[in-house]
């Protein structure tokens, strides 16, 4: 066989042992509980950056992976420099002499060629770091949107799935002596039918390292994870575990210390490093978005202390009630895209995170709904700071391929990350399972499962999920077979915008419900581009809005059950559906705020809403 054949031939079998070995993903770590508490070194800053729509830097020129070929070089993660010998190979790439990104921050918003661009982009990024003897290091993305293969010093470190998520991989033992090293990170947000969202969604498809990059410390044994909140329904005791990693982490002392509840426990891991515990805690002041009184819980084991300020609540639905630490309230609220209008692009840390809740708060929220995906953990952590309930969510969106395994378990490893990210902050209530979901058998069996899990995991809190509903004229009828498993019943509703043409329909409109929980309303809204005025009959003007949100309000009120609602939404937001040239050119304008940040006289007419509400149910 000549030597091209024969070439031929191995490189055919060791992609087929590729296709077999399946992505060439490691196993990752589990996530580390408040990682950020961990850092040591931020990564965050200027990357430079190379443009891939053919794959160039992943594949060679046969699409064989260049991870996979013989001599295993070639690809972009190699960082290759043209050797010195008389005739160098051509190398025709050059991270260092390449532009930058910001990160974080998606590549949409950086750079007008990169507005619409779906595919890959490769980023490096050089640091210094001696890694110290006996310490353990973690390489922690806040999120990559939406495929992310990781490379540490021109080595696979693994491969994740999911643009919302935190990507953690540990590379004890991968950081040069020397102390330098060089990361590269493959992202490529094409949108696939089986993926988790799925090819079709009505926000900006935002690629890139969107959130904090930084590399965690932690010594050999170390508090991996932890859980600290109250009981299920029970404001006087404690429960919850903490969980070591590392070979010293069975039989370990652990203490547990929120010394201004003059708290202090002293536990023992188990044989697998874990200490589970549930102690009487009676003097706790509990955290409300009235009062969002948050405690300094330190957890410290032999080598290691960690810091969380964590606030401590219950909540539970009692027929049609919600009843926060015990008392019935209504949710005034908002729905939020991870979006800062006024770049407009992904949310890229505390300033713009902190604007949106200002927002929120201005508008006289209580609670906010973090659509349609995991948001950045520094939301949520702001949120128990600001005194916002929360209800988060994954991005099992419209049509999804129900009955791909992949997909499922795509679906269901988000859930759990979310859930895991989220699980001791106080202000989350709600873990919302997906969106506006076409019923049928499969979708039922696959929201259903996902259901069954977030329970698994979280038994403390509220699950849900907006549902479909169908209507008959002005009757609407919500009897999704989801809402049989859920402890809300909310759905997505556009009287007035995509139901009737005139909005004086709008209060005629009347619901059957056939769930007996707390109606929670998911969705509704009209567009308005901000500054164009006209009748309260002139569709997009800020007037049909106001008198929409007026009506609306006029309906919702009917509806004996309801307990709160999140209308659709805070912000417009760039969404690649809406090309109407006057009114959208590429934004949803369903924004009670402009994307230059001007309130719409329907804020006014939602906050004076929400000012009666409060006075109703907080009596303030
Ligand atoms: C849907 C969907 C939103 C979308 C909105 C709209 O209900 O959940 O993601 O943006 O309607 O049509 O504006």
């Amino acid at each position: 066989m000549n030597k091209p054949a024969l070439l031929q031939l191995f490189a055919i079998l060791s992609l087929m042992a590729g296709i077999l070995a399946g992505p060439s993903a490691l196993a990752q770590t589990s996530l580390i509980q408040n990682a950020p508490a961990r850092r040591v070194l931020s990564l965050n800053g200027s990357w430079n950056y190379i443009l891939d729509p053919y794959e160039t830097g992943f594949y060679d020129y046969r699409r064989m992976p260049f991870d996979q070929s013989p001599s295993g070089k070639g690809g972009y993660y190699d960082n290759q420099k043209p050797s010195t010998a008389q005739e160098p190979e051509l190398i025709e790439y050059d991270f260092d002499h390449s532009a930058a990104l910001q990160v974080p921050g998606d590549w949409n918003s950086q750079d007008a060629k990169l507005l619409y661009y779906e595919g890959t982009i490769w980023f490096k990024k050089n640091f210094k770091l001696k890694p110290a003897a006996g310490k353990r290091y973690f390489l922690y993305f806040g999120a990559i949107n939406y495929e992310a293969h990781i490379y540490l010093n021109g080595k696979k470190l693994g491969m994740h799935q999911g643009g919302f998520t935190p990507v953690q991989f540990e590379v004890t033992g991968k950081l040069n002596p020397s102390g330098d090293n060089f990361v590269v990170v493959k992202a490529d947000n094409t949108r696939h039918p089986e993926a988790v969202p799925t090819i079709n969604t009505d926000w900006w498809n935002y690629g890139g390292i969107t959130r904090d990059v930084f590399i965690a410390e932690a010594p050999e044994t170390f508090i991996v994870d932890y859980k600290v909140q109250l009981a299920k329904n029970d404001p006087t005791r404690l429960t919850g575990y903490v969980q070591l990693d590392g070979a010293g982490k069975s039989g370990q002392l652990v203490a547990l210390n929120i010394a201004e509840a003059g708290l202090r426990q002293s536990l023992k891991t188990d044989a697998d490093g874990r200490a589970t515990f549930s102690i009487p805690a009676r003097k706790l002041q509990l955290w409300s978005p009235q009062s969002p009184k948050l405690y300094a819980v330190t957890l410290t084991n032999g080598s290691e202390t960690v810091q969380d300020k964590i606030g401590f609540r219950t909540i539970q639905t009692k027929g049609q009630d919600i009843l926060l630490n015990g008392k019935s309230l209504f949710l005034r609220g908002i729905s939020i895209h991870d979006e800062n209008p006024l770049i407009p692009g992904r949310a890229r840390g505390e300033g713009d995170l902190r604007m949106l809740l200002t927002w929120a708060k201005e508008l006289g929220c209580n609670y906010v709904r973090l659509a349609h995906y995991p948001h950045n953990e520094i939301m949520l952590k702001l949120a128990d700071e600001m005194g916002l309930l929360v209800w988060a969510e994954v991005p099992v969106y419209w049509t999804i391929a129900w009955q791909n395994p992949a997909t499922y378990q795509n679906a269901e490893t988000q859930l759990s990350d979310l859930i895991s990210m989220g699980k001791n902050r106080a202000s989350i209530v709600v873990w919302s399972v997906g969106n506006e979901t076409p019923p049928g058998e499969a979708r039922l069996k696959f929201m259903t499962s996902l259901v069954r899990k977030a329970r698994a995991l979280d038994d403390t809190r509220l699950i849900a999920a907006a549902l479909e509903l169908h209507r008959d004229g002005s009757q609407v009828t919500v009897d999704d077979a989801l809402g049989a498993e859920l402890d809300l019943t909310s759905f997505n509703e556009y009287a007035g915008w995509y139901w009737s043409d005139k909005l004086s329909d709008v209060p005629n409109y009347t619901f059957d419900i056939k769930y007996n929980k707390p109606v929670v309303i998911s969705e509704f809204g009209g567009d308005a581009l901000a500054g164009y005025h006209g009748d309260a009959n002139t569709r997009w003007s800020e007037e049909y809005q106001e008198a929409l949100y007026q009506n609306q309000l006029l309906m919702l009120s009917k509806i004996a059950g309801l307990r709160g609602m999140t209308p659709w939404i805070l912000a417009d937001f760039r969404a690649t559906r809406r090309q109407h040239p006057v009114y959208q050119n590429g934004f949803n304008r369903k924004g009670l705020i402009s994307s230059t940040g001007v309130k719409k006289k329907a804020f006014y007419v939602l906050q004076d809403y929400y000012h009666r509400m409060a006075q109703k149910y907080d009596g303030k």
